[in-house]
């Protein structure tokens, strides 16, 4: 298995099974630190680059608290605009990454094209970590997605997933990635205009990913061990910023969990959504037993943990 250390986390595909459980494993050694609130010094000679270009709550505060946990420390920014990359300039990402390599011993970046991390990590000494590149890829969102349905079922083998919303989006794609390394058959559900690519499903189909599509949510709800939701009612992941302007809809009941929904899922199925949401998972679900996010949200940081702590070498 490929060492972390100096590692980029760009994307999930490539992924090895192996390695999901390395990470795994050195999360499960972290969480306590995080479920205590406490901070430790296993990162105390390291700082951590933020690099925004595309609003986020979880994602870049997951990756500072974890920094923080592990006595690291963060700079960074969380709004472009305020940097020469967001002003007159249009500064490139090399440009840019060729300073930020100076002020830190890891960049996170999240950027509204595709690609960007990646051409980041190009031109930088540091690992560069993903933290969501346009409609591309989310790869730590779904690390912690897969340790926590690991953690909750005690295994991903055999197990059945149902992906229901808008498989245009980023985690969509990392946790298809994802799947294929492990006996789990996947059921997507997306309205038509959402759905799997040709391109993507031909990308599935040489990861022997076992995986079917279906129209109605109806039709696949009493098989699924885990349900895994995203929005249909989306901002524009290509722009840097897409203010709510007017009416924006209401998502379609064939794409709504509800608890008269769960009523038909199986007793133990879990439900896990990287949030934010809008109206496609209600409230009244929080109050069942198969909502997971809050746990999943918590573990963004346990996971971001072990990332940091992995490919700033401090854990193998
Ligand atoms: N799940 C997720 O990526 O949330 P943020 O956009 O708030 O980071």
């Amino acid at each position: 298995m490929r060492s972390f250390a100096g590692r980029d986390i760009l994307s999930l595909k490539g992924f090895e099974r192996a390695e999901y459980f390395r990470l795994f494993e050195i999360a499960d050694r972290l969480a306590p630190i995080a479920r205590d609130r406490r901070n430790t010094d296993l990162l105390k000679e390291k700082t951590l680059v933020t690099a925004f270009y595309q609003p986020s709550t979880r994602t870049r505060l997951a990756h500072e608290a974890a920094m923080l946990r592990l006595g690291g420390k963060v700079t960074g920014f969380s709004d472009a605009k305020m940097t020469r990359a967001g002003d007159f300039y249009q500064e490139s990402i090399k440009d840019t990454v060729h300073m930020l390599e100076y002020y830190g011993d890891a960049i996170v970046m999240r950027h509204f094209q595709q690609g960007a991390p990646a051409e980041a990590a190009r031109w930088s000494s540091v690992p560069v970590i993903n933290a969501g590149d346009g409609w591309g890829e989310h790869p730590t969102q779904v690390l912690t997605d897969m340790y926590t349905i690991w953690k909750e079922k005690g295994k991903l083998d055999g197990l059945n997933f149902l992906l229901i919303g808008d498989m245009r989006m980023r985690t969509m794609h990392s946790i298809s990635y994802a799947m294929s390394q492990f006996d789990i058959q996947a059921t997507y559900i997306a309205p038509p205009e959402m759905s799997l690519t040709p391109e993507f499903k031909k990308e599935l189909d040489e990861l022997n990913l076992n995986y079917r599509e279906v129209d109605q949510v109806s039709k696949a709800i009493a098989e699924a061990d885990v349900i895994y939701m995203e929005p249909v009612v989306q901002p524009d992941y290509t722009k840097s910023r897409d203010e709510r302007k007017g009416d924006v809809g209401m998502t379609p009941a064939n794409y709504q969990v509800t608890k008269a929904l769960m009523k038909k899922a199986r007793p133990d199925s879990l439900i896990l959504h990287s949030l934010p949401r809008m109206d496609e998972l209600l409230e009244e679900v929080d109050y069942t037993r198969h909502a997971r996010y809050w746990e999943e949200a918590f573990n963004g940081v346990v996971m971001r943990m072990a990332i940091l702590a992995s490919v700033l070498g401090a854990m193998e």
